[in-house]
């Protein structure tokens, strides 16, 4: 079975995956099954009672019990096999580990936010111990969205004005991909980050050192690495070419066209409440759809972000 898994899914990287991939093997393979012997009954009775002469008629079959008990209790048993199973898998999958750690997850057009609980926040990487279960609480700002990690088995649906959760235990460090699997719009396909699992000491000293970094660092090198950080790109391109949103190319102290038809200079202002409050300035031609950082960026990132925009001109 479990080279048939390598073969078929993705590595088995939780602790849940290998009895998901189980029940799934089990399904495929009595399906195989089934379909080739069906087909082969099919084809070997469509010969064997073929019509032989002009005067062959077919006799009247009110009904056959022994046939009609085991098409019915055959099949009972196996959908009752499948849904025990299943239903075992469904209690482990949504009862969470009472030590398990957590992370708010939040789910925005078109990028995933990881809130830990010293109030760290990373966009598209998700850090994680191995080894310990990890509870993930997630909300979207926006659309639907759904949270997926195929190497964990996980899959739940992330909704606006809701709470939904999952819950896994990674089994080895590595890196996994998160993927959205609900349709959520234009760059939906972007919406992607990394699971990161690390050894339980190094977590640990990820989280006290993660923000910390940042401190040292040039404003314009940190305004590059926000930019990237926090899937700015997904919209905005650097080098002039359109995306979902404007090109940060030439942007800053440029004189902007809004959708209501009123003439804007991108200074310092106008970019901290289009990183804050994005929806209060739309340049002509573009959708209202980014979402806001408030609560993501603190304005000596906001400043580093913005000392980064004025050297692409
Ligand atoms: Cu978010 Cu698709």
């Amino acid at each position: 079975m479990n080279r048939l898994s390598e073969f078929m899914l993705p590595p088995q990287k939780s602790t849940v995956a290998e009895g998901t991939d189980a029940l799934f093997h089990f399904i495929t393979t009595t399906s195989i099954i089934l379909l080739i012997g069906i087909t082969i009954a099919i084809i070997y009775f469509s010969w064997k009672y073929r019509r032989r002469s002009e005067n062959d008629v077919t006799p009247v079959i009110t009904h056959n019990s022994a046939l009609e008990i085991s098409w019915s209790v055959i099949p009972l048993i196996l959908v009752m096999i499948v849904f025990g199973w299943g239903l075992r898998g469904y209690v482990n999958l949504t009862t969470v580990p009472d030590d398990a750690y957590e992370v708010r997850v939040v789910g925005k057009s078109w990028l995933w936010e990881f809130h830990y609980e010293n109030g760290y926040v990373s966009v598209n990487e998700l850090h994680v111990p191995v080894n310990r279960p990890v509870r993930l609480v997630m909300s979207s700002d926006d659309v639907l969205h759904s949270f997926y990690i195929p190497d964990f088995r996980v899959k739940m649906d992330v909704l606006p004005n809701r709470y939904t959760s999952l819950w896994f235990e990674a089994t080895e460090t590595g890196e996994s991909v998160i993927f959205c699997t609900e349709y959520c719009g234009t760059a939906h396909s972007n919406m992607l980050a990394t699971a990161y699992v690390h050894e339980q000491e190094d977590f640990e000293t990820w989280l006290l050192t993660a923000g910390a970094a940042d401190l040292d660092m040039d404003p314009i090198e940190l305004g590059a690495e926000l930019v990237s950080r926090n899937a700015c790109q997904t919209c905005h391109s650097s080098d002039g070419s359109r995306l979902q949103g404007p090109t940060f190319l030439g942007l800053f102290g440029s004189e902007r066209v809004m959708d209501n038809g009123e003439r804007i200079i991108a200074d310092e202002n106008y970019i901290r409440e289009s990183i804050l409050d994005p929806n209060v300035k739309i340049v002509e031609g573009y959708l209202p759809v980014m979402p806001s950082y408030t609560g993501t960026l603190n304005d000596r990132q906001i400043d580093a972000i913005i000392a980064y925009l004025r050297t692409l001109q």
